[in-house]
């Protein structure tokens, strides 16, 4: 049956978890970059989460999801064998992948996931992969096996020193950057402020960069508006012209204010579903 849950696993227990979902359509179809609608049940929120992985010959879909608010739980009292009610897809534009030399793919928390499947696309053009994850801690840190079977490179970096690089992503980035002046491109996917530390570090070398900007979506489809962000000087809607967009042209400093727009109420709406 489709929209079943096949598998749940604990990416970080309470934290982050991943689905596998029977949805034989959306994996015929989904490309790196696309993500899903999801809706728990039928006055449910639409949930907006990029696809991680596909598998076609299971007609499989993966999800990661961080449990950060009311809806993100709801999705995590779901088990193996539950069927969620709605899953739309595949959504937004898919990423520009091209044969083009050497593509760096950054990744940081939940946006590791998303990552992961670009850097696969990029990997089955034939490009050579850089992959570059980053976290608090070594625990915090996720597909790094996975990155790790098909990227020639990976470099991590943590927070604490627990492995890699003791800092952050920006900093293995400039270094690699330094080291090999032939990179084609950049793609960031994670938290607004390290997608923004990512642009201005590539800026002066000049490679084009390109960020995603999942994190704004709510309905996903266009009607909403709430994903509005000024790109070029021009307003662009994250989910129908995006989610991807050149991390050089993006206004982070409104991305952030409209990020922070809803806070009070979804603090509301989770201190509401806990009691
Ligand atoms: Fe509603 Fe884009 S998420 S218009």
């Amino acid at each position: 049956m489709s929209n079943k849950i096949l598998r749940k696993k604990a990416l970080i227990p309470g934290q982050t978890s991943m689905l596998v979902i029977h949805a034989p359509q959306i994996a015929k179809k989904a490309k790196p970059g696309n993500f899903v609608i999801l809706r728990i049940h039928d006055k449910g929120e639409r949930v907006p989460l990029t696809i991680a992985d596909t598998d076609l010959d299971a007609g499989t879909i993966t999800i990661v999801y961080l449990v950060v608010g009311k809806s993100s739980a709801l999705l995590e009292t779901l088990k193996e064998g539950d069927t969620i009610l709605d899953v739309c897809g595949p959504l937004g534009k898919p990423t520009h992948i091209e044969k083009c030399g050497t593509v760096i793919c950054v990744g940081g928390g939940t946006g590791i996931a998303a990552m992961h499947h670009i850097a696969k696309g990029h990997h089955r053009a034939g490009n050579h992969v850089v992959a570059i994850v980053g976290a608090r801690s070594k625990d915090l840190l996720l597909f790094c096996d996975e990155l790790g079977g098909f990227c020639p490179e990976l470099l991590i970096a943590t927070d604490d020193g627990s492995t890699g690089h003791k800092g952050f992503v920006t900093e293995v980035l400039r270094d690699r950057l330094e080291k090999d002046k032939d990179v084609a491109e950049v793609v960031a996917i994670g938290p607004v402020p390290m997608m923004e530390a990512v642009s201005k570090v590539t800026k002066p070398f000049g490679v084009r960069t390109v960020v995603s900007l999942n994190s704004i979506m709510v309905d996903g489809v266009g009607m909403c508006g709430a994903c509005r962000c000024n790109v070029g000087g021009e307003t662009r809607f994250a989910c129908v012209d995006g989610p991807e967009f050149d991390g050089h042209k993006v206004d982070f400093n409104e991305l952030r204010m409209r990020l922070a727009q809803y806070k009070k109420q979804e603090g509301e709406s989770m201190d509401l579903f806990r009691s």
